[in-house]
C-alpha cells in the first residue's frame, strides 16, 4: 500500500487495479502519440503533444528540481546521474539542464522556418549548447524508441541512451553497466507503457547506489505494481498530492467519460478531472525509509 503525504486528496480505496486493466478501460479511447515517438525529428511529437496541451515534463520540472535539491543535501552529492524511463526525445533533459520551458520547446519545433527546422542538425545542437547545458547533471535514457534517443543524445542532451523495451528482455552487461551509479529514477508520461517490469529491471541494475525513484502518473493508471516492486529493493513509496500536476487536456467527450468512469471504479479523487477538462498526473517518490521525505 502506498503511502499519502495529503490522503485526502489521494485514492479512496484501497488497492488499485493494475496497469493492463486500466489500460483495457480506456483503449480505444486514448489518442495514439505512436506514430510521433520514434522518429528521426521531434516535430511530430511535439505538434501531437501541443494539439492536447501537454504539459507534464513542465509541470514536474520545478518537484523534480525540489527533490533533487533534497536528494543533494540528504545524500552530500552535488553532480547527479539522472536515469529517464520514456526519456523519448530528452524532454525532461532539456528542461532541467537548461533555462528553456516546454512552451520554448513547442514554439521552436513548431515554426515553419527557423532555428528549429528539419534539416538542421548542427542548429539543433548550437540550440541546446547555446542554453549552457548543465553539466551537474547527467542524464541516460530508458526508451525503445531508438531514434528519438539517438536525436537526444545527439544534442548532447542524454549522456547515453538504453533503446530495449525492459518490459520483454532482460538488460544486457554493458546497459546494466551505463544505469550503475544512478542517483534518481524519474519518469514523466511513460507508466502504463512501462510497468513494474521495466522499473524492476532499471531498478536492479542501479541498486547498489540505492537511487531514489520519481514519477508522474497519469489518471487513472496505478502505481500499485511499481511500488510493490521498489519494496523489493526496501524503498518505501509516497504519494505526494500537492506535487500531482496537469499532464494534458483530453483529447474527447468520449476519453474523459472513460478515464472519469475509470478512476470512479477504482475509487480515485476525480474533483480536478470533471472541473478543468485536463488529466491530471500523481507524483510518487520512493526512497529507502530512512531518507524518508
Ligand atoms: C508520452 S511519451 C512521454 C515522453 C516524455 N517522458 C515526456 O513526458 O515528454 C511516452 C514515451 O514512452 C515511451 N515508451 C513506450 N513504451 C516504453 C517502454 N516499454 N519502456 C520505456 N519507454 C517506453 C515512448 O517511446 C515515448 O517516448
Amino acid at each position: 500500500m502506498i503511502v499519502g503525504f495529503e490522503p485526502r486528496h489521494g485514492q479512496r480505496g484501497g488497492q488499485m487495479a493494475p496497469v493492463s486493466a486500466v489500460r483495457g478501460s480506456i483503449q480505444g479511447t486514448k489518442p495514439d502519440f505512436t506514430a510521433a515517438y520514434n522518429r528521426k525529428w521531434p516535430h511530430a511529437y511535439f505538434r501531437a503533444h501541443l494539439a492536447l496541451d501537454y504539459m507534464i515534463p513542465d509541470r514536474a520540472e520545478p518537484v523534480f528540481e525540489r527533490i533533487f535539491a533534497d536528494y543533494r543535501r540528504v545524500r552530500n552529492k552535488s553532480r547527479l546521474k539522472i536515469i529517464d524511463i520514456g526519456c523519448s526525445y530528452g524532454v525532461n533533459a532539456a528542461l532541467l539542464r537548461t533555462d528553456l520551458d516546454l512552451d520554448d520547446l513547442y514554439a521552436a519545433y513548431l515554426k515553419a522556418s527557423g532555428s528549429l527546422s528539419r534539416r538542421q542538425e548542427i542548429e539543433h545542437r548550437a540550440f541546446f549548447r547555446d542554453r549552457g547545458l548543465r553539466d551537474d547533471i547527467q542524464f541516460v535514457g530508458v526508451d525503445p524508441s531508438f531514434r528519438a534517443v539517438r536525436y537526444a543524445k545527439n544534442m548532447g542532451l542524454l549522456e547515453a541512451g538504453i533503446t530495449a523495451d525492459l518490459e520483454t528482455r532482460d538488460l544486457t552487461v554493458n546497459e546494466r553497466c551505463v544505469l550503475a551509479g544512478a542517483d534518481i529514477i524519474i519518469s514523466t508520461g511513460c507508466v502504463g507503457y512501462a510497468t513494474e517490469r521495466t522499473f524492476a529491471r532499471v531498478y536492479e541494475a542501479s541498486a547498489t547506489s540505492r537511487p531514489w525513484v520519481i514519477a508522474f502518473v497519469m489518471h487513472p493508471f496505478s502505481y500499485d505494481d511499481i511500488a510493490a516492486a521498489l519494496r523489493g529493493f526496501a524503498l518505501e513509496t509516497k504519494v505526494a498530492d500537492r506535487f500531482r500536476q496537469r499532464q494534458r487536456r483530453f483529447s474527447t467527450p468520449t476519453e474523459r467519460q472513460a478515464i472519469l468512469k475509470a478512476m470512479a471504479k477504482l475509487g480515485m479523487e476525480d474533483h480536478l478531472e470533471r472541473t478543468t477538462g485536463y488529466i491530471y498526473a500523481s507524483c510518487y517518490i520512493s526512497a529507502p525509509s530512512r531518507e524518508a521525505l
